[in-house]
């Protein structure tokens, strides 16, 4: 790790921490050491890499993962690219495809979440210059230091990070463009994980997250059953439902034979936008926002039909007759002898 790389905050708190380096090569790289928290807290530095895994100790699927992954670390790349050759693709000619969504640029400064061997991680680095930056982090430390091997060399400056995707240790909006393939589906908490996604990324960023799941249609035919049979992880749903809400220009596509989906977005801020108070003509007429925030408690059929009747003859909108009857009788009754007291009225609300 490189000191002057040290970007990292708590995965729990999110407050910055400090590098307490042990051994050391040259001014810069530190080898082990801590990284430490103003409140105590503090994640070791081994081999060149934090661990910044949060909780400390994990559990249920995510503890079996980790246990799975540091078990192949090193037969994963004998076999990584059967699930493209089965499908007739390119592995290498798909993952450039993925990483070209990401409109990078030599500076850009990027992230790639469960990066595994460093499969499409060498493919980041080769778009990246000397100005960029690349994170690459994995909860398994034995599929990142397969990475760093194969990464060794490269212009760009890479860091490797131990951690969970859905406790970042980096700070809010850092990042150019985030990419993760393949691990989503067992992240334990996409929309979590998601979430941090946009925290850490800079508005306008690009997204490219992407994981197994057959289309529903296919379950049934020779094709699903056989691929079904070996990785019931096909059958996972796109996680549609846990896109953040700050996800702009969303494409949801199908890759490598129609088996992985792709989600591509564009980091906005908060919620959409829209006109709420654009006038909308005609004989109901209002705004979205009188119709959504205007509702009161609805009138007898008689008072309904009368109304109806009184608008025509006014020529005015629904929405307008409605607004004024009712500004006005509010307004007149506030001001008789009784006005503003709602004693007897009160039907228990
Ligand atoms: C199928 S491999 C994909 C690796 C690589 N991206 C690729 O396409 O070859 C899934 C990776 O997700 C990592 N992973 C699983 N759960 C994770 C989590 N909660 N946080 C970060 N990485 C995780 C695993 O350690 C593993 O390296």
């Amino acid at each position: 790790m490189h000191q002057e790389r040290n970007i990292y905050v708590c995965p729990e708190t999110k407050k910055r921490l400090r590098c307490v380096p042990g051994e050391t090569r040259g001014q810069e790289e530190v080898i082990s050491g801590r990284l430490l928290g103003e409140d105590g807290r503090e994640y070791p530095i081994r081999d060149g890499i934090p661990d910044l895994t949060f909780p400390r100790v994990l559990a249920g699927e995510q503890k079996e993962t980790l246990g799975y992954y540091e078990g192949v670390a090193d037969v994963y790349d004998d076999v990584a690219h059967l699930s493209f050759r089965i499908q007739y693709v390119d592995e290498v000619e798909a993952r450039r495809g993925f990483v070209r969504l990401l409109g990078l640029q030599p500076h850009s400064r990027v992230l790639e979440l469960a990066c595994g061997t460093g499969r499409d991680s060498k493919i980041i680095a080769g778009e990246l210059g000397a100005t960029g930056q690349l994170y690459l982090q994995d909860i398994s430390p034995a599929m990142l230091l397969q990475s760093r091997r194969k990464l060794s060399g490269v212009a760009v400056p890479v860091e490797f990070v131990v951690g969970n995707a859905c406790f970042l240790p980096f700070p809010d909006r850092y990042f150019d463009a985030v990419f993760s393939f393949g691990g989503l589906g067992v992240f334990g908490d996409i929309a979590k994980s998601l979430k941090e996604v946009v925290r850490v990324s800079k508005v306008g960023a690009k997204v490219v997250a992407g994981d197994e799941s057959m289309p529903p249609w296919l379950y049934e035919t020779e094709y699903g059953k056989v691929l079904l049979n070996n990785n019931p992880l096909f059958k996972k749903a796109i996680p549609f439902e846990q896109i953040p809400v700050e996800a702009r220009e969303v494409v949801v596509r199908w890759v490598v034979g129609g088996v992985y989906y792709l989600i591509e977005f564009v980091v906005g801020e908060g919620e959409p936008k829209a006109d709420f108070d654009l006038e909308i003509p005609g004989k109901r007429g209002g705004t979205l926002r009188t119709r959504y925030y205007g509702g009161l408690e609805g009138v007898t059929p008689e008072a309904k039909q009368l109304a109806q009747r009184a608008r025509e003859a006014s020529g005015k909108s629904m929405h307008r007759w409605l607004d004024d009857v009712v500004r006005e009788a509010a307004k007149r009754e506030l001001n008789s002898p009784r006005g503003g007291d709602e004693k007897g009225d009160h039907d228990g609300e």
